[in-house]
């Protein structure tokens, strides 16, 4: 049985996770700094380049298990969350670099909206800091429960075997029966 993400799946994977910030850290501070034609024109080269990595990776990962390396069947309703946060990162690493290209295409039209088009840049960084924090708090969790879905994405701090504790039977409990409720609300709905 596949227990690993590949080799491409994870340089995807850990090079985009250096763009992403790099993007973050080298943001635009203001829209006064766009009167630089240069600088405009690299944001829009990078928003460009992000997009398409961005989308090439969507469509490569679309098919891939969901929280594959896991050593036991994970349960229906846990899968259909971790797929729905995956799918929520994707949507705001679109909206990202679009929402970006939508305000450099204002400024050039020289048209009204440009206001507009700042808070929905805002709200999708906003978005990814949001999703983006809750996928590693959940890869954190899982690699404290020893699940095997860490190993099968990251190369570093391996975990050795599934633990087992009152505390871990404890939180398990507790996350099969909100996985039982998202089950019967979002998968077995009829
Ligand atoms: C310390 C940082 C990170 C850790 C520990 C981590 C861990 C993981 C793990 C274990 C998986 C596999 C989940 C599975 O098999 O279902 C995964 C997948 C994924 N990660 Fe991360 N991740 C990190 C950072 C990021 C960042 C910064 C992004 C976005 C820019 C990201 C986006 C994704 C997405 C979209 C997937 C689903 C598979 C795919 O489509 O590539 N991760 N991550
Ligand atoms: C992948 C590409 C891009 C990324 C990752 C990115 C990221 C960011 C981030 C994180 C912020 C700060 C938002 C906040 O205050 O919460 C920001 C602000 C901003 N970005 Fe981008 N951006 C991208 C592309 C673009 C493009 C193409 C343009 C226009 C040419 C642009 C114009 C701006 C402006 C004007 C602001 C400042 C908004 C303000 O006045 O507060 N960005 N960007």
């Amino acid at each position: 049985m596949e227990n690993s993400h590949t080799p491409l799946a994870k340089t995807i994977h850990w090079t985009f996770s250096i763009l992403y910030a790099y993007g973050i850290f080298k943001q635009v501070e203001d829209l006064e700094q766009l009167d630089d034609a240069s600088l405009l024109n690299f944001e829009i080269l990078f928003a460009v380049v992000f997009l398409v990595i961005v989308m090439l990776r969507f469509f490569y990962m679309k098919d891939a298990k969901t929280l594959l390396g896991a050593y036991d069947e994970m349960h229906k309703g846990h899968l259909f969350i971790a797929k729905a946060t995956h799918r929520m990162v994707y949507f705001s690493l679109i909206m990202l670099p679009t929402t970006g290209l939508l305000i450099a295409g204002i400024i050039n039209a020289g048209i009204p909206g440009v206001g507009l088009a700042i808070a929905l840049h805002e709200f999708s960084a906003f978005l990814s800091y949001v999703t983006i924090a809750i996928h590693i708090a959940a890869s954190l969790y899982s690699r404290y429960k020893g699940e095997g879905v860490w190993n099968a994405m990251v190369p570093v701090w391996r975990e050795d075997s599934k633990k087992n504790s009152n505390l871990i039977s404890t939180l398990e409990d507790i996350e099969n029966k909100i996985y039982d409720k998202i089950e019967e609300r979002f998968i077995n709905k009829n």
